[in-house]
């Protein structure tokens, strides 16, 4: 419903001459939208479309980031501007009037947006190339069949993603297991965050990657050990990918019988 009204608030400013109208989002959705997006003073925001500049302004004050605002309109430039000298924040953002389809992302760590949804389309290639764990934060237009990680709905959406890192492809896992290390053959497959996948192990039928997760280069997932019959055991999978190497630690087993183990895996097709 908050879409509909939104939708319907920009598209009464037909006479405007960019693809998405000047609507300035209300205050509490600005503070909502830095809230869940979890903006810290090492933040680097960008607002892409900034309008009045108040997303950028307020990352500055109330969280003590720095940023870039981007916007076509010269005078929505100049207001920003004098918005971040009268907040006391001027050192810490910039406003620039240029196209947001041309601007150089790679140093944001958190981007927000609050555009028409084929505009959100069209971005969302450049989005997904940016480094793993960029944070995107969006009021009410989201990104297509890009799911959001995060959503809150108080009187608008606001939606997070966060850029994943590659995790498609064919790894060996080397597992410490009770009889022996093992190499196990993990398939991933992945679309945005979500991810899928089968694990092959020596003479037996292809068994389920469960309950994966991908957060970033955070991921998380968990398999079954049946390779001896008499001592099953659920495998808690914890890591991080860097590259075509993904670390980290897992727990085999549950309570006093649990243990742990460092597990290391490399990906040898894509
Ligand atoms: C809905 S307003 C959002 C303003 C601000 N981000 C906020 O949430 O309060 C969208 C802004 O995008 C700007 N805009 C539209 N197309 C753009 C483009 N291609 N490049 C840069 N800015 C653009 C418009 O001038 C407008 O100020």
């Amino acid at each position: 419903m908050a879409a509909v009204l939104c939708l319907s608030a920009l598209q009464a400013r037909a006479q405007w001459p960019y693809e998405a109208p000047f609507v300035p989002s209300p205050q509490v959705v600005v503070d909502e939208m830095l809230r869940l997006a979890e903006v810290t003073k090492d933040d680097f925001v960008m607002d892409l479309g900034s309008g009045d500049g108040r997303i950028l302004i307020t990352a500055a004050v109330k969280f003590g980031a720095r940023g870039i605002g981007v916007d076509l309109d010269e005078t929505l430039i100049y207001q920003s501007e004098a918005a971040a000298q009268n907040a006391g924040v001027a050192e810490r953002v910039q406003f620039l009037r240029q196209d947001l389809f041309k601007t150089d992302l790679s140093k944001a760590s958190v981007i927000t947006l609050y555009l028409l949804q084929k505009m959100n389309v069209r971005l969302r290639p450049h989005l997904l190339a940016l480094r793993p764990g960029t944070r995107i934060v969006a009021h009410d237009f989201d990104l297509g069949d890009w799911k959001p990680d995060f959503k809150t709905t108080v009187r608008k959406n606001v939606m997070l993603w966060i850029v994943p890192a590659n995790i498609h492809g064919h790894w060996r896992l080397n597992l410490p297991l009770p009889g022996g290390a093992q190499t196990w053959e993990l398939d991933i497959r992945q679309k945005y965050q979500e991810v899928d996948g089968v694990v092959r192990v020596a003479q037996q039928p292809p068994g389920g990657l469960w309950q994966a997760q991908l957060r970033g280069e955070r991921v998380s997932f968990t398999l079954v050990d049946s390779t001896d019959r008499e001592n099953e055991a659920m495998m808690y999978f914890e890591g991080v990918i860097k590259g075509n190497v993904m670390e980290g630690e897992m727990r085999r087993g549950v309570g006093n019988k649990q243990t742990r183990h460092k597990w290391r895996a490399e990906r040898f097709k894509p």
